[in-house]
């Protein structure tokens, strides 16, 4: 079975222990470590670098393509390995070291990350740590459920730790286009045209000299996170429904929409899962993870295709598209998350980019990461990656967070990940406010209106009417825009 997948017989010899593998991480390094949204992430050997950092203490930089599986940030963070880390996590244990400034947290734009390394603002990379399916006759590595930064991390690194998990499909092979964008000053366009496009290789062409080690493993990917639809999120799909529909009705948009890009996370998954009972049909997906809602809309016969960059299923799904997955392989491509994730691309589209709000103010200003403005959340991820270049951007949150102590719709964001320039439309439960081609003063009105929680409308209001009394283009009381905020840290409510 090894034999089948180390298909470079030269390779064979290089086959060893996690422990080995890990052995060949120095204190000091630069790793890049396959894994995006918790899909074909490295397992064995960043667990056995925690161990070993357990009985001698070590620290590097880790890159990844965005979050891990398997409890790896949390194991790596505990056992004191980051020092620096970059460009996206999720992890509880890591978000608390970087609020305490224990780990040094890049927070990047996805499509950004290889773009730094290749100018040499970062690296270079000692150590590339990537799962593979296969390693084909030639050496070249063949991805798994995610490929993210993994192409460029195995291509720029001095070294390679191949990590085959014999528990991922071998027909996963076929699946991957990698296409890494040619050098400046005399870069060409991306020639992906469509969401179908295939302008790369199956698998990531290596020097095979570079391969240092190579580990067996059979652990599977961790499973989503995401809940089931609620009665918020549904009440969300159902406003953004009914929005895609008079768009259709304007001329603006036909039945098949444009190609959608849904982010992370609970809300945009039900959404994407709400289109499954809408009137739309031939949909299209230029996205980043491929959640269960793809697979929803792909079994429901709405979804022709999908392009991501990763595939990150619940176990149920998981079981279903990987058991028979002959049956959709033909209608997916994954793609490094620069070209998933690429401004060109994405504008040339015309992506419908949906996202999710941490909170909104009524100017439409999107906080997506830091908490009271402060504490980091996740990571901005792909979302700006989307917002920037998006034909529609649209993003989506509960109106309450925190048993209603919190409004999502804030008089000033705290921190500003997606400028209102970036957003054409924000929903919660309440409502939709279509914010294109309005001036502030109208965007405010709109936002307090549709998406504020009706215990907070009137306080927004008030400010709002206050703060446009003064004058101004986007018009603010200063000493009181952040007022929500502290009276929420010291009296655990944003209410007066
Ligand atoms: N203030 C403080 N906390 C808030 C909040 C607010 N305004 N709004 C939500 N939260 C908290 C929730 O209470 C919850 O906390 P818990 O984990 O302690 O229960 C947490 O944030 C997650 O919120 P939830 O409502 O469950 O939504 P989610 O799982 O869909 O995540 C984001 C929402 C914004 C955190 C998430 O989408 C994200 O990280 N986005 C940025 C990256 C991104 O958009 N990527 C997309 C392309 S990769």
């Amino acid at each position: 079975m090894v034999n089948d997948r180390i298909r470079l017989k030269s390779l064979l010899d290089k086959v060893t222990t996690p422990e080995a593998a890990a052995d060949l991480i120095k204190d000091g390094m630069v790793v890049g470590m396959s894994g995006f949204t918790r899909a074909g992430d490295a397992k064995a050997v960043p667990i056995a670098m925690a161990a070993k950092a357990k009985e001698q203490p070590f620290n590097i930089t880790l890159i990844t393509g965005a979050s891990l599986g398997h409890d790896i940030d949390r194991m790596l963070t505990e056992a004191g390995v980051l020092a620096r880390r970059m460009p996206f996590q999720v992890d509880r244990t890591l978000r608390a070291a970087i609020n305490r400034g224990d780990v040094m947290f890049i927070d990047q734009h996805l499509s950004e990350t290889v773009e730094h390394l290749r100018s040499n603002q970062l690296g270079p990379i000692d150590y590339a740590v990537v799962e593979a399916t296969a390693i084909s006759e030639e050496g070249g590595i063949v991805p798994t459920t995610s490929i993210g930064n993994s192409a460029s991390f195995a291509i720029l690194a001095k070294k390679i730790i191949v990590e085959i998990n014999l528990s991922q499909p071998a027909n996963l092979e076929g699946l991957h286009d990698i296409y890494i964008p040619t050098k400046r000053p005399t870069r060409t366009p991306i020639p992906v045209v469509a969401c179908e496009s295939r302008v790369g290789l199956p698998y990531v062409p290596i020097d095979p000299e570079k391969i240092a080690a190579i580990v067996v493993t059979d652990k599977k990917d961790s499973f989503s996170t995401v809940e089931a639809p609620d009665e918020g999120t549904q009440a969300i799909a159902g406003h953004l429904i009914d929005f895609f529909k008079g768009e259709v009705d304007a001329g603006r948009l036909d039945l098949t929409l444009q190609p959608l890009q849904a982010g992370i996370g609970t809300i945009a998954n039900s959404v994407l899962t709400g289109l499954v009972d809408g009137p739309f049909h031939d949909l299209r997906m230029y996205s980043e993870v491929l959640q269960d809602s793809t697979f929803d809309l792909l079994d429901s016969g709405k979804l022709v295709f999908a392009s991501g960059s990763s595939i990150t299923l619940s176990a149920a799904c998981s079981e279903r598209v990987f058991g028979q997955f002959e049956k959709y392989k033909d209608r997916l491509i994954l793609r490094p998350q620069e070209i998933s994730n690429h401004p060109e691309v994405i504008r040339r589209l015309g992506v419908i980019g949906i996202n999710t709000a941490l909170e909104v103010d009524i100017y439409g200003n999107i906080n997506s990461t830091h908490v009271n403005g402060t504490h980091m959340m996740n990571g901005i991820g792909g979302s700006g990656d989307f917002a920037r270049n998006a034909y529609l951007s649209i993003f989506v949150t509960k109106s309450l967070a925190k048993e209603g102590r919190i409004s999502s719709v804030v008089p000033m964001v705290p921190h500003v990940d997606h400028t209102e320039h970036d957003v054409d439309v924000i929903v919660t439960e309440n409502g939709l406010a279509d914010l294109r081609q309005l001036a502030p003063r109208e965007r405010a009105e709109q936002i307090i209106q549709h998406c504020a929680h009706p215990d907070y409308r009137e306080a927004l209001m008030d400010y709002f009417q206050r703060a446009a009394a003064r004058g101004g283009h986007t018009p603010h009381i200063l000493e009181e825009a952040f007022s929500w905020h502290t009276r929420q840290q010291v009296t655990g409510s944003m209410k007066a």
